[in-house]
C-alpha cells in the first residue's frame, strides 16, 4: 500500500545522497507543489535550504504574510521575501493584453529570483517543484502535441548562469500524492488543498490595465467569495472559484447615494483536468450573499455578475 510516510523517508534519504553537505535554493510561491519541496528539503537537509519568495503584489489576500507565516515562522524554514510589487505594477503600467501582461510578468519574474538568488554564496543545486503530469506535458511539448492556448507562466525559473543542479523530489508523484505528503510534513491541510492559482496572479484576473486599486478591490471581493464559499461547505465541491474585476463601470445605488464604479464577475468551475469544465451550479441564496457582502464592503464596486461559461468555449480564467 502507497504510504506517505514511507514515500517521505524514502525522498528525503534521495534528496541527501544528491545533495551532500551543498547548499540548495527554492523559489517559493505559496503554491501546493513548491510548499511541499520546502518542507520535504528542510526536513531533510534543513539550514542547507534557501527559499526565496517573490511577492509580486498579484497574490490574493494576506496570502504573503500568511507563506512567511506558515514557513518562516512556524516551520523555521530560510525563507527571502522580496517585495517586488511597486517593479511589476510599473512594469505592468499601460498594458492591457493579456499575453503581453503574461510575458511581463513571467520574465520580471525571474529576473526578480535571478537577482535575489545571484546574492546568496554558495549555491549549487535549485530544487523545483516539477510533479509527474509536468514530466508527461513538457515530453507531450518537445513532440508538439501540447497545444498552447495561453502561454504558461510557472514560478521559479532556473537562473542560467548559476549553472545550478537541480533538486526534483516530486518528479514522479502524482498531485494527490503530494497532497497526502504536504500534510504528512506539517503543512495546513487548508493550504494543501487550495484551489489552483495561476503564476501570474491577480494580474490575469484585473482585465485589462493592472493597477494597485483593482488589485486592492479584487483581493477583497475575492476573499469575500472564497470564505463564503467555505462556510457553505462549497469550496470543496469546487475545483476552481475567484472573482475578477472588470473595468467597466456601472451605476448602482446604495444607502448614501449613487455609485459609478466597476463591476466584479463571480467564476467557479467544476473539473477534473482543467481542460474542460462546467460552471458551478451555487445555489441562488449563496450567490445572494455573496453579491450584498462583496457591494456593501467595498466601496469601489457597483455590482456583482456570475459568470455561467463552461471550458469550452470559454477559458477558466478571463484572459
Ligand atoms: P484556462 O484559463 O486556460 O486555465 O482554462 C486552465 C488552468 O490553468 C491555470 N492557468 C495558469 N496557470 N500560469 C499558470 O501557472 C498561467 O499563465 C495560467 N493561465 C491559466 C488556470 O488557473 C486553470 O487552473
Amino acid at each position: 500500500a502507497w504510504k506517505p510516510d514511507s514515500i517521505i523517508d524514502d525522498a528525503i534519504a534521495r534528496v541527501r545522497a544528491q545533495v551532500g553537505d551543498g547548499h540548495v535554493l527554492l523559489g517559493l510561491s505559496g503554491g501546493v507543489d513548491s510548499s511541499v519541496v520546502a518542507a520535504l528539503l528542510h526536513k531533510a537537509i534543513g539550514k542547507q535550504l534557501t527559499c526565496v519568495f517573490v511577492d509580486h503584489g498579484l497574490l490574493r489576500h494576506q496570502e504573503g504574510d500568511q507563506v512567511m507565516q506558515i514557513f518562516a515562522k512556524n516551520l523555521g524554514v530560510k525563507v527571502i521575501r522580496v517585495n517586488a510589487e511597486q517593479r511589476f505594477l510599473e512594469a505592468l503600467a499601460g498594458v492591457a493584453d493579456p499575453e503581453a501582461k503574461r510575458k511581463i510578468i513571467g520574465k520580471l519574474f525571474v529576473d526578480v529570483f535571478d537577482e535575489e538568488s545571484s546574492k546568496i554564496d554558495n549555491v549549487q543545486f535549485l530544487a523545483q517543484g516539477t510533479i509527474y503530469p509536468d514530466v508527461i506535458e513538457s515530453a507531450g511539448a518537445k513532440t508538439g502535441k501540447a497545444h498552447v492556448i495561453k502561454s504558461h507562466h510557472n514560478v521559479g525559473g532556473l537562473p542560467e548562469h548559476m549553472k545550478l543542479k537541480l533538486v526534483e523530489p516530486l518528479r514522479e508523484l502524482f498531485k494527490d500524492e503530494v497532497r497526502r505528503i504536504g500534510v504528512e510534513l506539517g503543512l495546513p491541510h487548508e493550504m494543501v488543498y487550495r484551489h489552483p492559482f495561476p503564476g501570474p496572479g491577480l494580474g490575469v484576473r484585473i482585465l485589462g490595465e493592472v493597477t494597485k486599486a483593482a488589485a486592492d478591490t479584487l483581493r477583497l471581493a475575492d476573499h469575500i467569495f472564497i470564505e463564503e464559499l467555505r462556510k457553505s461547505g462549497w469550496y470543496d465541491k469546487t475545483s476552481q472559484a475567484f472573482a475578477v474585476f472588470l473595468p467597466v463601470k456601472s451605476v448602482g445605488v446604495t444607502g448614501d447615494g449613487r455609485r459609478y464604479e466597476p463591476v466584479i464577475a463571480l467564476r467557479a468551475v467544476q473539473t477534473i483536468d482543467f481542460m474542460t469544465a462546467h460552471w458551478a451550479h451555487l445555489p441562488y441564496e449563496l450567490l445572494d450573499v455573496c453579491s450584498r457582502r462583496i457591494v456593501n464592503e467595498i466601496a469601489g464596486v457597483s455590482r456583482v455578475v456570475y459568470d455561467v461559461s463552461g471550458k469550452p468555449p470559454a477559458t477558466i480564467e478571463w484572459e
